[in-house]
């Protein structure tokens, strides 16, 4: 377990990050020279629908697919060079040291397992266990997402739990390797609003309690608020403002001024600005 080893300098380290698409119609470029790092500490990315937050988080743990491809001066997690790893590596550090939480639960949870064999396997991989002590590990580690009822939910498929009820049972799933960095891409966003805000305080304990760091990615700036300590926008693949979550009100861009001024809808689902005076030189970095 490498969870408790004291830190020197961030965890992670992006330095002119770039992500291009090769298509028919040319070069598209979703991230343009993105740079910054991650502590042990609460990140935000926060932009509009296809401004290049998920194409930054996929990159680190390189999930970019063909015809996508990444390039970059430094792309390091505790000083190894990710993009000089050997896949096998790569495939050992993902989900150990570096956890994914996305959307939908569904993409993560198999759904003709049943929870308690899926948070065994897991176990399993992370360390040698009885089978009690296996079964009071799931346990104890559903009460940590607060699940009231975990022994009902151990016996359930996927599909018979709710959404919010998915998502704490992959947060839990997430953390049993003990990851130092967890990347959250939209985590709540396909849930309403009273579960959002559930699921993100249980996360939020938890990242805390643990002194993990979290780069949390989302559309909505006024949530990430809640739960984050600095805030990077970004506006067609690049950071346009890095600004700390308690001093939004001071946000300088008129791009972040504008997310501030959108106010997050009950029911959710709408990551577009409507209306927004965009200028060209927003797109300079
Ligand atoms: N397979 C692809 N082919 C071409 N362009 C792509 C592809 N996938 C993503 N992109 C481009 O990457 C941009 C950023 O995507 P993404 O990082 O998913 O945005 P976000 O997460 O901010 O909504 C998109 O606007 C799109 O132009
Ligand atoms: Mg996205």
């Amino acid at each position: 377990m490498t969870g408790g080893l004291p830190s020197t300098g961030p965890l992670l380290e992006v330095r002119n990050l770039r992500v291009g698409f090769d298509t028919r119609r040319g070069l598209v470029e979703a991230v343009r020279g993105v740079s910054f790092t991650v502590g042990r500490e609460r990140v935000a990315i926060v932009g509009e629908s296809g401004s290049g937050k998920s194409m930054t988080g996929r990159a680190i743990l390189r999930l970019v697919r063909a015809p996508g491809h990444v390039a970059a001066d430094r792309l390091a997690f505790r000083n190894t060079d990710l993009l000089a790893l050997p896949e096998r590596d790569m495939r050992a550090l993902r989900g150990r040291r570096i956890a994914m939480v996305m959307q939908d639960p569904k993409y993560s949870l198999n759904p003709v397992m049943r929870i308690d064999r899926q948070l065994g396997e897991a176990l399993r991989a992370h360390g040698r266990l009885s089978a009690r002590e296996a079964r009071a590990r799931m346990i104890a580690m559903l009460e940590d997402v607060q699940i009231r009822d975990p022994e009902r939910v151990l016996r359930a498929y996927p599909h018979e739990l709710s959404g919010g009820m998915g998502q704490r049972v992959m947060i839990a799933m997430m953390l049993i390797p003990e990851p130092e960095l967890l990347i959250a891409d939209e985590p709540t966003s396909a849930l309403d609003v009273t579960v959002q805000l559930e699921i993100l305080r249980i996360l939020d304990g938890l990242v805390r309690g643990r002194g993990m760091g979290l780069l949390f990615i989302s559309h909505d700036l006024r949530l990430v608020s809640t739960f984050c300590d600095r805030v990077l926008v970004m506006y067609r693949g690049r950071i346009v403002e890095e600004i700390g979550a308690a001093r939004l009100s001071e946000a300088r861009h008129p791009y972040t001024q504008g997310l501030l001024a959108c106010l997050p809808r009950i029911g959710g689902g709408h990551d577009m600005l409507p209306v927004l005076d965009r200028q060209p030189e927003w797109e300079e970095a």
